[in-house]
């Protein structure tokens, strides 16, 4: 059964226990899939097209030249414009698989059977398909919307634990964009996100698409922590994952809550997630080796000009423009609340 969406949205969505061949197109299809989850989809005795590719995925791999053979694949195998791409893998992958069916021969459809968690919850919802540039994340894209999404949660039972951590902060994220301090203070204190977590949040995406696809004012709130959490995801070689990159940013947006005139974040929970970030203290780059990053933002439309989504507690977060003096003392307090756990 597929989720009923808000009238416009063009994608159906269903959410399963476990991968079921009948949300596959009918006919005429190919597969991208991630290798790390070829053999839960061969377990689950799900079928594999003529044309199928099982690829390595990595952030440092997120580019254009690793997307070209796929197209030049599909080519030499006579893929036709009424075929449909499904994705089956985590965020990289469907960033990337999304891109590539908008460009083969200018946009094929595309399903989306997201694997990781922050896939799940977020990637692969709302189709912003992207690939990274030298200058910074997600820099070449599309906004193209899959036809179909499948989240097949058993797919979790396989993840890293540090992938499921990772993919927490979106969630962590959407419940600051709600304002809904208790849920993010449920989810910093659970290991798993419930089902009706992941429902609730993959809704709450839902509608924010909707009602703003191509960015124009709502959805620019669903980059809380990215503007820092790309560049430091960027500095650190990717050394750092996205959604620990974003969790950072979210710690700097809060403690930025202050100067920035709202009320200030409860300090429970800036210490709750300064403690959850603690692990990732010898990896965060120093301010020097982010800033770049930051100044060429294809958010930012001048430089010195960064746009920041400020999460204010009890209520939905707003968007100020900061000088990056302002983020640098943040960025300061982070880096001493994170190495002090
Ligand atoms: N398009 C969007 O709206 C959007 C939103 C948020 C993030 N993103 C992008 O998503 C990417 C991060 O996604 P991610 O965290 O899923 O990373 P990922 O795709 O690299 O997946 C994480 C790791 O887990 C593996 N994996 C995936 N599913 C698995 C499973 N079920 N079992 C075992 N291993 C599995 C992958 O091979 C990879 O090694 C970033 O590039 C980010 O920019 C996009």
């Amino acid at each position: 059964m597929y989720l009923d969406v808000p009238g416009g949205f063009s994608t159906q969505v269903a959410i399963l226990e476990k991968p079921l061949a009948e949300y596959l197109p009918t006919s005429n299809w190919l597969l991208l899939g991630d290798m790390s989850v070829r053999l839960i989809w061969r377990s689950h005795n799900m079928p594999e097209p003529e044309v199928s590719n099982w690829v390595e995925t990595s952030e440092a791999a997120k580019r254009m030249e690793t997307l070209l053979p796929w197209l030049e694949h599909w080519a030499e195998r006579n893929v036709h414009r009424n075929h449909t791409l499904v994705v089956v893998g985590g965020g990289v992958l469907s960033d990337m698989g999304g891109l590539a069916a908008s460009l083969y021969m200018r946009g094929i459809a595309w399903h989306v059977w997201p694997t990781s968690l922050l896939a799940q919850i977020d990637a692969g919802i709302g189709g912003k398909t992207a690939v990274n540039l030298d200058s910074g994340k997600n820099l070449a894209g599309a906004f193209y919307h899959p036809q179909r999404m499948v989240v097949a949660n058993s797919f979790l039972d396989s993840l890293s634990a540090r992938h499921l951590k990772s993919g927490k902060w979106e969630l962590i994220k959407m419940a600051l964009i709600e304002g809904d301090i208790a849920w993010a203070e449920s989810l910093l204190d659970c290991k798993i996100p419930s089902s009706s977590d992941m429902k609730h949040a993959i809704g709450l995406k839902i509608g924010i698409v909707n009602r703003d696809f191509k960015e124009h004012g709502e959805r620019r709130l669903l980059n809380l922590g990215h503007t820092l959490g790309h560049a430091i995801e960027s500095a650190s070689n990717f050394d750092i994952l996205h959604g620990e990159a974003v969790g950072l940013g979210i710690l700097a947006a809060c403690l930025l809550s202050k100067s920035c005139g709202v009320t200030a974040f409860p300090s429970g929970l800036i210490e709750k997630t300064a403690k959850q970030l603690a692990p990732l203290s010898s990896r965060i780059p120093v301010w020097e080796k982010c800033l770049p990053f930051l100044l060429r933002d294809k958010k930012n439309e001048a430089e010195n000009n960064l746009h920041f989504i400020i999460p204010i507690p009890a209520s939905r977060p707003i968007q100020q423009k900061i000088s990056p003096e302002v983020l640098e003392s943040a960025f300061a307090k982070l880096f001493f609340m994170v190495n002090s756990h």
